[in-house]
């Protein structure tokens, strides 16, 4: 496999609709120790701040969400369709049970000591600059809540700056 070479901002050309939403990304997050990796579907990329940012979109109840709280640092990886059985896995399963990263038989690199999917061939590298919990008071159309946390297992907003854009 090819190395990782950085990307400039302006020469990245996307769709996030299609990669986020139908591609799908795997969060991750940990140090050299120990890591762990999501599937998420929902996000989005722009700008806050001044800086280029993702946001993501991560339940309470996410194993992968105390890794993120705790180093402050994350990654996003963009696989190839072909992984889309090892993504549904990794979505479906906590590594709070099991280690599902080797049972997925996919591994993790380091960028500047944040953890990534190898496996893929985009990898944007964050820095997490907020962390808001959205609750019920939030919503202004009530049947949100019923319809998306029916067990109040409630999403929290992370706007993170992209530090990196790595690609094969
Ligand atoms: C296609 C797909 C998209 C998902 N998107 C999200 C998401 O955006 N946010 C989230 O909190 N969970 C999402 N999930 C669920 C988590 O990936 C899943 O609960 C996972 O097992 C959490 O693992 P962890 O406990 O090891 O962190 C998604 C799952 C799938 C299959």
């Amino acid at each position: 496999m090819h190395s990782f070479q950085p990307v400039d901002f302006d020469q990245m050309e996307c769709n996030p609709f299609k990669m986020i939403g139908q591609d799908w990304m795997l969060v991750t997050a940990g140090n050299e120790e120990k890591a762990n990796t999501m599937t998420a579907s929902w996000g989005g990329v722009g700008v806050m701040w001044g800086k280029n940012v993702v946001f993501v979109f991560i339940r309470d109840s996410r194993y992968t969400k105390e890794f993120i709280d705790r180093e402050g640092r994350f990654s996003l990886s963009f696989l190839p369709e072909k992984y889309r059985k090892e993504m549904k896995f990794l979505g479906a399963v906590s590594g709070r049970d099991e280690d599902k990263i080797s049972e997925a038989k996919v591994h993790v690199g380091y960028h500047n000591g944040v953890p990534y999917i190898d496996e893929g061939n985009l990898l944007l590298i964050c820095r997490v600059m907020s962390q808001t919990p959205i609750k019920k008071e939030d919503f202004l159309d009530e049947s949100m809540d019923s319809q998306w946390y029916p067990s109040k297992d409630y999403h929290n907003m992370y706007i993170a700056e992209i530090t990196d854009i790595l690609a094969r």
